[in-house]
């Protein structure tokens, strides 16, 4: 009910947004005190877009109300960030709502927050090392890797099959989630010879170890990285398949991290004569990739409905500003604190569902799409 309240409240609410550019970068609601800020939101960068489409459903959430709000982009530079935050601090935040563009880098962001009284929300990238991170939301990032691992398990059969891993950026600690989710599935299914890695020699190395430590998986992403880049995603796919023979290809699999690289990557693989087949995964649901999906160019995407992650974060800040205790449902180590967390689950999205997730939904309108049935 509390929820309930706390999302029409959210709805009735009207913002005006612009658009900047750079460590600038702004967005900002109408609030009751000229020129101060209730809630600031820094997000990583326009360059990517999945954070276009949470600065959209963010936008929707919030509006008309006591509290005022701002977003401010820090375009992939943790300096940015870290002004973006003092900005906000100076306007006197209640709550900041910070999706960090590094992990670990964002912590001096964070602890500034903290000492000028702000409670700090980490949005679906978790901040690292530092005590200074009241509340986590999240999509289950373990379960998007996971599921990637698992829609290329249930497509291959004997063995033998080429595999080709991929990362997201190693200061992004989701990437590891991500990976670790991925290797869980994977794993069991090199260890008994479905599959055969055959870009990363430090997967290779390690490909008989159920878990990974920390240390592990970052020799692994550091190889395999695409630093969430989409040239750089291409450079790699097509250096990996020039250092491999005919015999390495043929029907492949291919483990990408989000969707921008994914579709890179599928680019590269179609382009080979001699990949008569590939299996690539993805997440994000970006409407170009979706359409990749509806093309068969890429597999399958993962949908995580931001429309959930904006609202529970903006539901959280009300609490905190009302004095109340926001409902977590879970924790998530960040090296320091355990730090409370509210989790949201994901949706796999393949040609088969495309339209009953992402059409039916009302997450986007059928007319972005051609060829949808
Ligand atoms: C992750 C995020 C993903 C993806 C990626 C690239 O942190 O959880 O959904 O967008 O960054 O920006």
């Amino acid at each position: 009910m509390k929820k309930v309240i706390a999302l029409l409240l959210c709805l009735v609410m009207v913002v005006s947004m612009t658009a900047c550019s750079g460590g600038k970068d702004k967005e900002t609601s109408g609030g009751s005190k000229e020129g101060s800020v209730d809630v600031g939101i820094v997000l990583p960068t326009k360059d990517e877009p999945r954070w276009l489409q949470d600065q959209d459903k963010f936008k929707s959430v919030i509006g008309e109300t006591d509290y005022s709000v701002e977003v401010l982009f820090s375009q992939g530079s943790s300096a940015n960030e870290k002004t973006n935050v003092e900005t906000l601090i100076s306007k006197g935040m209640k709550v900041l709502i910070i999706c960090a563009d590094d992990a670990a880098a964002a912590a001096a962001s964070v602890e500034a927050a903290k000492e000028a009284g702000v409670t700090v929300i980490a949005y679906d990238r978790l901040i690292t090392d530092t005590k200074a991170v009241d509340y986590y939301v999240t999509f289950d990032s373990v379960a998007v890797g996971e599921a990637m691992g698992k829609y290329l398990a249930d497509n291959a059969t004997g063995s033998g099959n080429p595999l080709y891993l991929y990362a997201g950026k190693a200061t992004d600690n989701n990437a590891f989630l991500f990976f670790q989710g991925a290797w869980n599935i994977l794993q069991p299914k090199i260890a008994d010879g479905t599959f055969v890695i055959k870009n990363s020699s430090e997967a290779v190395a390690l490909q008989d170890k159920a878990t990974l430590t920390r240390e592990q998986q970052s020799a692994i992403i550091g190889q395999v990285t695409t630093n969430w880049d989409f040239n750089e995603a291409k450079s790699k796919a097509e250096a990996h398949l020039t250092n491999v023979t005919a015999a390495d290809k043929g029907k492949v699999y291919v483990l990408a991290p989000n969707d921008g690289t994914s579709r890179s990557i599928a680019d590269v693989f179609a382009a080979d004569a001699d990949v008569s087949q590939y299996f690539i995964t993805g997440q994000d649901a970006e409407i170009a990739s979706v359409q990749y999906v509806i093309d068969g160019k890429q597999s399958m995407t993962i949908f995580k409905d931001t429309r959930t992650l904006a609202t529970d974060a903006m539901n959280m800040a009300i609490d905190v500003i009302n004095g109340k205790t926001p409902a977590t449902d879970t924790t998530y180590n960040n090296g320091v604190i355990d730090v409370k967390a509210k989790q949201t689950p994901i949706v796999v999205v393949t040609k088969d569902n495309v339209k009953e997730a992402l059409i039916d939904s009302g997450y986007y309108e059928a007319s972005k799409f051609t060829g949808l049935k």
